[in-house]
């Protein structure tokens, strides 16, 4: 008797990251340009952050995160036919770094694509490849956030070199049928945001359609910031009410990692006890979309977050743009 739902989900099956060797210090910012350990420390959290050698890049270190992801989960690339790369670092203009990615993975077949929503990237990734997986249209997606923002830095403006690192992050996920409870694994619902008159707050002053250059990273960091926790908290409240769930029944708050500050205001307005909040900007500085991986990274492998466990992920970044994504891992 009676019918039995069941509905496709987007099982995350493994995680992986990838920080390059270099580490850069605030004290040897400091002995560069006019700021201290103190400041840096103080008003953003940040302690350390990795630079890309010069002859690796946005490619190499998402090809590296993708394959601890892969041996993670147990699963052969082979097995993998969807690739949604979130950066604003790519290797070129064109063609898409997913395909340089694609490509040293040793896969041909499936489809591979760059996206770009600066921080929040891996959010609104996570949230495309979750909607091709129910679709049907794919079986199994690397979600990977890969940056190298130590290249589009002024390394004379204070105000934004000391803010940033350069690393990869990468989940997998297999679309699998279930009963689609909150309780069953799986992304639960994701909510994405983007507003355009934002869009100069922060932002790279170059481009080819423009400049026919690079450009490198501006950014009113007061009105970013101003402007941040708000932002945060309503997708994050966006996520419980559409689960009809609650900060309580939350094991971790993983946000995008730009402030120490902005995310402690977040987790508080949240009501989301402090330590449910994953923490990594001390070690990696902001990673841009690469960010919440690597997070998620660090506390899956020392234990934190374990199977079975409600897990936010949230950011906001340039554009403006801002998300969230809820997973029973
Ligand atoms: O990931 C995408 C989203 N990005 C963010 O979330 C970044 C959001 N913004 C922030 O995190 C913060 O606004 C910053 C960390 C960028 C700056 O912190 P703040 O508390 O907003 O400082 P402020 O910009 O108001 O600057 C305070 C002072 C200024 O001096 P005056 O004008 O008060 O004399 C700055 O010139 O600190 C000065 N300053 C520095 N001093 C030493 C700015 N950068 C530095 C520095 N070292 N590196």
């Amino acid at each position: 008797g009676g019918c039995f739902v069941t509905a496709i989900r987007s099982v995350v099956l493994g995680c992986g990251s990838y920080l390059p060797q270099k580490v850069l210090t605030n004290a040897e910012l400091a002995a560069r340009i006019e700021t201290s350990d103190d400041w840096i420390v103080q008003r953003t959290g940040i302690r350390q952050r990795h630079i890309a050698a010069d002859d690796e890049f946005t490619s190499h270190l998402g090809i590296n995160a993708a394959r601890a992801a892969l041996a993670d989960a147990g699963l052969d690339a082979q097995a993998v036919d969807l690739i949604v790369l979130a950066t604003s670092t790519p290797d070129n203009t064109f063609p898409a770094t997913a395909v340089a990615i694609q490509n040293g993975l040793g896969i041909h077949h499936g489809a591979a694509f760059d996206l770009q929503a600066v921080c929040s990237g891996f959010i609104f990734a996570l949230a495309t490849a979750d909607n091709f997986l129910r679709s049907g249209a794919y079986k199994r997606a690397l979600v990977i956030g890969a940056e190298t923002f130590s290249r589009i830095l002024d390394w004379e403006d204070r105000t934004t070199c000391v803010l940033f690192g350069d690393g990869a992050g990468a989940v997998v996920l297999e679309a699998q049928e279930q009963p689609g409870k909150n309780t069953d694994r799986g992304i639960l619902t994701t909510h994405l945001r983007s507003d355009g008159r934002h869009k100069s707050k922060l932002y790279v002053d170059g481009g080819p359609g423009s400049t026919r250059t690079v450009g490198h990273l501006k950014m009113e960091g007061r009105e970013v910031f101003k402007h941040a926790v708000g932002m945060i908290t309503d997708v994050s409240v966006d996520a419980f009410k559409a689960t009809g769930t609650t900060a309580d029944d939350l094991d971790w708050f993983i946000p995008h990692q730009a402030n120490k500050r902005i995310i402690d205001a977040s987790a508080h307005k949240l009501h989301i006890a402090p330590q449910k909040v994953v923490l990594t900007v001390d070690l990696h500085g902001n990673t841009s979309a690469a960010s919440i991986p690597l997070a998620l990274c660090v506390a899956v492998k020392d234990g934190r977050v374990k199977k079975g466990d409600l897990v936010m992920l949230e950011a906001m970044g340039g554009g403006f743009t801002w998300g969230s994504a809820l997973v029973r891992w």
